[in-house]
């Protein structure tokens, strides 16, 4: 009755598929067919700040009876699966609608259930068909999760334990594997489909997926507890200004300040901790940007989305399985040089890149952005050196640091704050050398003032009384900013 997505070849005898269906022994497509977690997985139960020590206390809270039937569906979805892979013909599943896929799968769980006699409710049926949807087309349990547009990224810590991460804060979720070979399956499936492997051998992968989000994995033995996965998930609808000003990511007289800095063509740097939002803090940024001047961005993974009409995005690439074709973002920075760039754009600056980025900050490509990870605008400074140092290039000190202050203009330092909110913390004008020493002003800072019973940071932007040191050329370029946005808010 399902002919159109069955396999040419029989379906395995109805003696042999009576038994293989119910066997809770693994079959020998054991390895693709394990299953997914059985209740509905985008809730999160558990706050990870608020109860650190509970997530796994807290698990086993459903009644015992709850538990075994919930372990049973999991089985029954498992067994399922494999008999789907049994009966689908997958070479024209790709082909299928997704209508007519659901209903296939609807129809040989139905009759996958009746030959086993365990009965669910129309609920769980519903959510076994929906899971089972999931394993065939999509990522399994991951899938919900990268549906749901609060989630920012997701971890996996083995098999068991998948953590979200909304509004800053991470929960653990009650999203499972049915076990590692399931998870390994899952991953297996999303680095082949973009072109690369993981395996013992090569037990980890970096790679954009094609929805544009961001794909880290790495597997066992490397990893010790099972596979770790993390995924930044890509938001269509990049955070623009107004929306980093509306979530207090900074001061309306800090945006003013940001927008000359960035019409007149300053070099920028964003520094700030992993996942603190400087890769959304650079793309807002961009916004500032001229219609009529020509970006190159360059990045390990594309990430950035820049509204301009004339952008040339680069993204490097590792070498591939015999060693060959890489391309790194140094290669693409020396060439995007040939290119006739208004304005460069490096997405993280980690390595030896960063001796081109300054190079190309200093020779007449002004207004030129990166990020860099860095806990403050003095550290991002020292970052800086470090990586001259470390891309082998002999100079003293002191010439690296004054090619540093004259390539730096500014440092926006961004942070994650413990209650999850993300804000710039700090900018940072770079104003010259001093002997050895490059010397920095603040201009503006978030101030704590407190934190409020439910855990919330008060506090409030500030300017540090200092004019700009880019004041005349803020007004040389027609951007009069009144001086009292530099003021102390007491
Ligand atoms: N001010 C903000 N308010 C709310 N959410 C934000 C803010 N800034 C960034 N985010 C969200 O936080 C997540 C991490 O941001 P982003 O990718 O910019 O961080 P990052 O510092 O570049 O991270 P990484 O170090 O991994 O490259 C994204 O999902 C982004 O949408
Ligand atoms: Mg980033």
């Amino acid at each position: 009755m399902f002919s159109r997505y069955k396999k040419e070849a029989p379906a395995p005898a109805p003696a042999r598929e009576s038994r293989a269906v119910p066997s809770a022994s693994a079959p020998a497509t054991a390895s693709m067919a394990q299953s997914a977690a059985p209740s509905p997985p985008t809730k999160s139960k558990l706050s990870f700040k608020a109860t650190p020590a509970a997530p796994i206390a807290a698990a086993p809270a459903a009644n015992d009876k709850d538990r075994r039937r919930r372990q049973r569906i999991l089985e029954v979805k498992s067994q399922l699966h494999t008999r789907l892979l049994e009966n689908l013909n997958l070479a024209v599943l790709d082909a299928a609608s997704e209508a007519e896929l659901r209903a296939e799968i609807a129809a040989i769980s139905a009759e996958a259930l009746s030959d086993i006699h365990f009965a669910l409710t129309s609920e769980e049926r519903l959510q076994l068909n929906q899971d089972l949807y999931h394993e065939v087309r999509g990522l399994g349990p991951l899938e919900p999760l990268l549906k749901d547009d609060t989630v920012n990224d997701i971890l996996v810590n083995g098999p068991n334990r998948i953590f979200v991460e909304r509004n800053g804060i991470l929960e653990l979720t009650d999203v499972k594997f049915k076990d590692e070979r399931h998870l390994l399956r899952i991953i297996d499936k999303i680095v082949s489909a973009v072109g690369r492997r993981v395996d013992e051998s090569n037990p980890y992968v970096d790679a954009r997926l094609a929805d544009g989000s961001r794909f880290n994995a790495m597997v066992p033995p490397v990893a010790v507890d099972g596979s770790l996965v993390s995924i930044r998930k890509f938001k269509k609808e990049k955070l623009g200004i107004s929306d980093l000003a509306n979530f207090g990511a900074f001061s309306e007289e800090m945006a003013m300040y940001l927008e000359a800095a960035v019409a007149t063509r300053l070099n920028i740097i964003v520094s700030g901790g992993t996942g603190s939002g400087k890769t959304t803090t650079l793309n807002a940024l961009s916004s500032f940007i001229d219609h009529s001047e020509r970006i190159l961005t360059i990045e390990d993974t594309a990430e950035l989305q820049l509204q301009q009409t004339h952008v040339g995005r680069m993204e490097s690439r590792p070498a591939n399985v015999e060693g060959k074709g890489a391309v790194t973002q140094r290669d693409c920075l020396r060439n995007a040089l040939r290119m006739r760039p208004d304005r460069i754009i490096v997405g993280e600056t980690r390595g030896e890149e960063v001796i081109d980025m300054l190079q190309a900050m200093n020779t007449g490509h002004d207004g030129s952005m990166t990020t860099i990870q860095a806990n403050s605008a003095r550290d991002a400074v020292s970052r800086l050196e470090n990586m001259v140092a470390m891309a082998g290039i002999e100079m003293p000190l002191k010439a690296v640091r004054s090619q540093v202050a004259s390539a730096v203009n500014l440092i926006v330092q961004a942070s994650r704050l413990q209650d999850g909110s993300r804000r710039m913390v700090s900018i940072t004008e770079v104003t010259g050398m001093e002997g050895e020493i490059i010397t920095m002003q603040e201009v503006f800072r978030f101030e704590r003032t407190g934190l409020e019973p439910n855990g919330k940071i008060l506090g409030h932007f500030t300017g540090s009384g200092i004019r700009s040191h880019y004041s005349d050329r803020f007004k040389r370029w027609g951007y009069n900013l009144p001086n009292t946005i530099y003021d102390v808010v007491e």
